[in-house]
Formats: C-alpha cells, sequence, structure tokens
C-alpha cells in the first residue's frame, strides 16, 4: 500500500443500528476527551457489536474508520469474501449475511420510496463475479506500480491483487497489467486502464496523465502484451484521439438481442449481461401490460441495450440520446439490417422532448445518469403517453422524478434489481400509466 492518511487516534464504541442511508453503524463512544466522538458513523459494522475505531484527520477532512470487533460481534456478520474488504472504497458490506444484506437493501429503497413502499415486494439480487466492466487506475512510485480501485473515503490507490466483484477473465489481467507499466510508464506517471470484457473477448483502453502519444517502442511491448494475454483490442487515448495499438480480428462488440453492437473501452453498458437480462425481463413483463405499444421512444438510449432488445414489441422506434459516438454504432446496426429506428443526438437536460413531439409515441422508455430527467419529466408529465417504462441507478433522483410523473400518470409497479452487489447503489424501474 502507498501512504496512509496521518492517524490521530483510536476509540472504542458500541454500534447502535445501522443507518439506512449510508449503511454505515451509528456508533456510540464516550470520550471525555472528544466531544466528536459522541455519535459517529462508521462502516463496516453491525448493530450491537463493540469495535475498535480509528479517527483519522486528512487536511480539513475526518474520517472514522472500522479496525475491528472486540467484543458481541452480530450473529449476522459473516467473514468478508475479499482481502481488500474495508480498505478498498468499492465495497461496502461484504460482512452481512445474505439475509441481512438483501433486508438493508430493501429498506434502503422502501425508506426513498416511502409511498409506495406496498408495491417493493422484492429484490434481484445479481451475485458477485460478473461484472463486465472495471476501470482501474494506477500510478509508478519508487519503482513500482500501485493498481487499483480508490482507498475507503480516500483518492488514494490501493495495490488491487484480486476483486470478487469482477468476471474472472479481468481479475486475471489484474498482475498482467502492473507488468505492462512497469515497462511503459514513467516515475510518477499516473495512468487509467477502461476495461470490458465484450462478448468476443477483452477491450482494453488506457490514458496516461500528460502524455499525447506513445513511442514506437512501447506500442511494440503493448503489441505483445495484447497477444500474449488474448485480448480482443488495446486503444491509448488522449483527449478525444485514439490509438488503436493491437486488434485481433474482430472488434469488440457486445450483443443486444441478435444484434452486434460495436462498443470501445468508454462506452456506457449495463455491468453485467445478467443485470441486463434480469432488467429487460422485467421490462417485457411491464410492456405486455401495455394497452398499446405500436410505437415507443427511447430516452438516454445509449447505443441501444433497450431499443435493440424491445424493438420486437413495436411498428417502429426512436432512440435519443446526447453521445455521437452512441448513436452511430446504433445507426450501423439499423443500416445493416434495414431497422424502423429512427435515432436523434440531443442534450436532453438542456433540450428536452417536448410533450407534442412525446405525443407521436405509445410508450416512452427513460434511462438517465445518476442525475436523473428533471426536464424530461415535466415534459412526459405534460404529455399523452400513455405507458412510461422509468429505469434509474439513482433512487433520490427517481423519486424526485416520480413526484413530477405523479401529475398525470399513475405508478403501476416498482422492480428493484441490485446489480450493484455490496455497495450502496440500486437500480429501480418503475411502470406508469396515464391517469
Ligand atoms: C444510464 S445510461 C443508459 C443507456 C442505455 N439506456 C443503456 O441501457 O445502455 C444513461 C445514458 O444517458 C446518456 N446521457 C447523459 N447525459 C445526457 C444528456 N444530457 N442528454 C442525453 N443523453 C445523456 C449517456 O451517454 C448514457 O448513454
Amino acid at each position: 500500500m502507498n501512504k496512509i492518511f496521518p492517524q490521530i487516534s483510536k476509540h472504542i464504541g458500541v454500534v447502535e443500528s445501522v443507518d439506512i442511508d449510508s449503511g454505515h453503524g451509528i456508533v456510540s463512544c464516550s470520550d471525555e476527551r472528544d466531544s466528536d466522538l459522541q455519535k459517529q458513523k462508521v462502516a463496516f459494522c453491525l448493530t450491537g457489536e463493540k469495535i475498535l475505531f480509528d479517527k483519522l484527520k486528512y487536511r480539513r477532512a475526518t474520517y472514522y474508520t472500522f479496525a475491528k470487533v472486540i467484543e458481541n460481534p452480530n450473529t449476522q456478520r459473516v467473514e468478508q469474501k475479499c482481502p481488500h474488504f474495508t480498505i478498498c472504497g468499492g465495497c461496502l458490506f461484504q460482512h452481512m449475511s445474505d439475509a441481512l444484506y438483501r433486508e438493508h437493501k430493501l429498506k434502503k429503497v422502501k425508506n426513498i420510496l416511502h409511498h409506495y413502499q406496498e408495491k417493493i415486494t422484492d429484490l434481484i439480487v445479481i451475485p458477485s463475479g460478473l461484472r463486465r466492466k472495471a476501470n482501474f487506475e494506477a500510478i509508478k512510485k519508487q519503482d513500482k506500480i500501485y493498481l487499483g480501485f480508490h482507498r475507503f473515503n480516500s483518492r488514494q490507490i490501493i495495490n488491487l491483487e484480486t476483486c470478487r466483484i469482477l468476471r474472472q477473465e479481468i481479475v486475471s489481467l489484474i498482475e498482467p497489467l502492473k507488468k505492462l507499466l512497469m515497462e511503459i510508464l514513467n516515475e510518477f506517471d499516473k495512468a487509467e486502464f477502461f476495461i470490458t470484457l465484450a462478448e468476443n473477448g477483452l477491450d482494453v483502453g488506457l490514458e496516461i496523465q500528460n502524455v499525447k502519444f506513445l513511442q514506437e517502442e512501447k506500442k511494440i511491448i503493448i503489441q505483445q502484451f495484447g497477444i500474449e494475454n488474448g485480448l480482443q483490442r488495446f486503444t491509448f487515448r488522449h483527449g478525444k484521439k485514439f490509438d488503436e495499438i493491437f486488434c485481433a480480428n474482430e472488434k469488440p462488440y457486445l450483443k443486444f438481442a441478435s444484434y452486434k453492437v460495436s462498443i470501445n473501452p468508454w462506452s456506457f453498458m449495463q455491468t453485467s449481461k445478467e443485470a441486463e437480462s434480469a432488467m429487460l425481463g422485467e421490462m417485457q413483463n411491464m410492456l405486455n401490460l401495455c394497452s398499446k405499444k405500436d410505437s415507443c421512444i427511447d430516452l438516454f438510449s445509449g447505443r441501444g441495450t433497450y431499443t435493440l432488445s424491445l424493438i420486437h414489441n413495436f411498428r417502429k422506434i426512436k432512440a435519443v440520446e446526447l453521445s455521437e459516438e452512441s448513436i452511430s454504432a446504433l445507426n450501423e446496426v439499423k443500416d445493416l439490417y434495414d431497422l424502423p429506428i429512427e435515432s436523434e443526438i440531443r442534450n436532453l437536460f438542456e433540450k428536452p422532448v417536448e410533450s407534442r413531439e412525446l405525443n407521436e409515441f405509445d410508450v416512452a422508455i427513460i434511462n438517465p445518469p445518476r442525475a436523473g430527467a428533471e426536464s424530461q419529466s415535466i415534459e412526459l408529465a405534460k404529455s399523452n403517453v400513455k405507458n412510461i417504462l422509468y429505469v434509474s441507478c439513482n433512487p433520490e433522483t427517481f423519486a424526485r422524478d416520480l413526484k413530477i410523473l405523479e401529475n398525470k400518470y399513475r405508478l403501476i409497479d416498482i422492480k428493484v434489481i441490485d446489480q450493484f452487489i455490496w455497495s450502496n447503489h440500486l437500480e429501480v424501474i418503475g411502470f406508469f400509466e396515464l391517469k
């Protein structure tokens, strides 16, 4: 590990409860010298446990970090699954039994969507070891490579050896990537890898801070790396310039229904194939309940995960998305198979699709980024679209937009999919019908 924060002090406290929102324990600690400690949030601990924790100060911020349980371990505590747990910032809940974990996440989403608690009956948990996408940061320091995710509560990079949430194909690449960086980075160079397990193999992207291009000898090293590690492609990126250094005989792609859609290592995609299938299954069930589904508008469509996978439901579908590159990947498929898809590159935050245009469609699918889609929801709430399927990776912004949609739409069903295992994140799908 590289240098840790300056440590201030060690303390003992009792966990009164676990905060639903953050997932951290609320710890009471009576230390007369330090009134800050009376009630603090500490991650990785469970109700009733007596724990040892550290108070750490970094610049002007103070952090409280779990050290160990010293008395009364909670009966729902289980062995952590990964050696990096509590140090790595990636996972929060590996110490919970499956039952407690499920209960906690369900409580969290019910808490946010409290008016609709009775509609939230289950949680579909996508198991660990399936995530097909990873970003690793790296730095070369004192002739050593540190590569991995951020340390918990910090920007520091931990030196990752393994990871329980990622697909094994990506985990197996961690050590070879460190060896590669040893050869191509200079001291104090900072780099970032963007890795996707595509349908046909690994697609690796690399950026190196302040490096605009790679010398020929480094490219030769990368080509050799690509061959030895069975990569599908290796791309070096600086700003908007892409330098494809190695590519096997076929460019990386994802498959939506039977359509192959080209990707790059920086593309958005759902975290795993399994999560994507679960979401599509729930969406198809919802579509089966729509009284009319001749036409559909897919807002924040990306490269067509839903447009292409659900196209068989509609006579025509329109995909709207900000990313030019995503729309051009979708258009390639549309042209190749002559599909009834219309597409538009549009900033939906600044220029939402207006209600009169929305009225041309029976169904709207909307899947915004974590910020949600406030202005687009306002337009939807003025429209006469018959059904809306709102897919969200942030229940908080979903709850905000739901209030807007409620002016005109009735929420029929909510499905909750946990595609971010052991993290505090959740995916929800809301199904609405015109009042
Ligand atoms: C959660 S992803 C969903 C993508 C797609 N539905 C899928 O499942 O692959 C959100 C998408 O919104 C796009 N996006 C972000 N900001 C946007 C904006 N202001 N206007 C339109 N699209 C935007 C992103 O490029 C991304 O493709």
